[in-house]
């Protein structure tokens, strides 16, 4: 791989350990995959934020990089972390879990990274241009911002993206390069898709076939963004889809050769076979929307179906800082918590500990988190659309 004078110098420690040390691993990354060169980022986003995922180890880790003046170079956002950085104590997370949870948020303030913690960075203030090379982790993001924005990013992992982050550059491999981002099958879609959890459900069938193939839609003949990062959610989750292209949707569709490609279909029967598989329990202890991350959008549609309300069991929408303070303004916050639910910022149902917590079944309209709830959260899941979800607490 060819590396610059400067970059050979960083190599030889000139910048110091920690870039030598990082810069290292980028270039052993680099020579697997057989890139040319390294290529500047523009923004990065960490996974390996929950204390949760990392445990003492990963704290210790990044605890002693910032102890070593370790600094990013670029715009640099977290994944959710375990909990409500702010108010944790009122929805009940374990006091020494959120010391050590706090202890990871300040190392990683240290080095220079925002510290809003979500998997939505691009509506919470980090929002790459089409084609612009960045080093993201969380599955969701990653395959919203290749897919969506058109931006160019490999599913980079925890120590990848920190070094991308601090050395400012990643190699140029995979879905950086053009000639890897053309469909290699084509998934015709034969059914109305009217709720989040319908795209949820297309996206989770759609990975469990498709496995890493990049997969082209069609048949789609409308979605707004929250479907769309629905439907890339899943299909990361169930399967490893980084990037998707829907006709006439999608940015980079229509540069895409679809021509001959072997081709699945997804109807009616399909769509219910999922909604059935990823139903695992019968009656929710508590219901968790906002996966991915929510929208304004959709705490406002939440907010209007509970309006004036009362729910019999807690209701969460989880969603990023910047969001949240949104609908503080908007007056959503308060309408939802009159009627029993929260506004919930920082965390998600996956990575926070809500089995520590007394819950057993999780109510759910997200494909991704009914993948992972049994699994990562000993949950039992409840999987629907949000009008029957929220019904049934009311
Ligand atoms: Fe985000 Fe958590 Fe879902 S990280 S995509 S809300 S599992």
């Amino acid at each position: 791989m060819h590396l610059t004078k400067n970059e050979e110098k960083i190599l030889n420690g000139e910048n110091g350990e920690v870039m030598k040390r990082l810069f290292r691993l980028l270039v052993r990354l680099g020579d697997i995959y057989g890139a040319d060169k390294m290529i500047p980022v523009g923004s990065v986003q960490v996974a390996g934020v929950s204390y949760k995922s990392i445990g003492d180890p990963g704290m210790e880790f990044l605890e002693d990089m910032a102890s070593k003046n370790a600094k990013v170079q670029v715009l640099t956002y977290l994944n959710p972390a375990g909990m409500d950085l702010e108010d944790w104590k009122k929805y009940g997370f374990p006091a020494d879990f959120a010391k050590n949870q706090l202890r990871i948020m300040d190392a990683f303030r240290k080095m220079g990274i925002v510290v809003t913690a979500t998997c939505t960075p691009y509506l919470a203030g980090n929002l790459p241009r089409f084609r612009e090379h960045i080093a993201w982790s969380e599955s969701s993001a990653v395959s919203f911002s290749n897919s969506v924005i058109g931006a160019r990013t490999n599913r980079e992992g925890g120590p990848s993206a920190l070094a991308a982050a601090i050395c400012g550059v990643t190699p140029n491999y995979g879905l950086h390069l053009w000639e890897n981002r053309q469909p290699t099958i084509k998934v015709k879609v034969d059914v109305d898709l009217d709720f989040n959890s319908d795209f949820g459900s297309l996206g989770w069938y759609v990975g469990k076939q498709v496995k890493n193939k990049i997969p082209y839609f069609t048949g789609i003949k409308n979605a707004n963004t929250d479907q769309l990062k629905a439907l890339g959610a899943a299909m990361a989750a169930s399967g490893a889809v980084a990037l998707y292209h829907i006709e006439d949707l999608t940015p980079e569709a229509d540069l895409a050769k679809s021509k001959g490609l072997e081709s699945i279909t997804v109807g009616k029967k399909e769509l219910k076979s999922a909604y059935e598989k990823l139903n695992t329990g019968k009656k929710p202890d508590i219901v968790i929307l906002g996966c991915p991350h929510a929208s304004l959008r959709e705490i406002s549609v939440l907010a209007e179906k509970v309006k004036g309300k009362k729910l019999k069991k807690p209701v969460w929408i989880c969603t990023s800082r910047m969001v949240k303070e949104a609908a503080e303004r908007m007056g959503y916050n308060e309408i939802i918590a009159k009627a029993g639910g929260s506004v919930v910022a920082d965390t998600c149902m996956v990575v926070s500990p809500i089995e520590q917590m007394g819950y057993k079944t999780t109510g759910v309209n997200s494909g991704k988190a009914a993948n992972y709830l049994p699994g990562f959260c000993k949950q039992d899941v409840c999987y629907a659309n949000i009008d029957d979800l929220v019904e049934g607490q009311l």
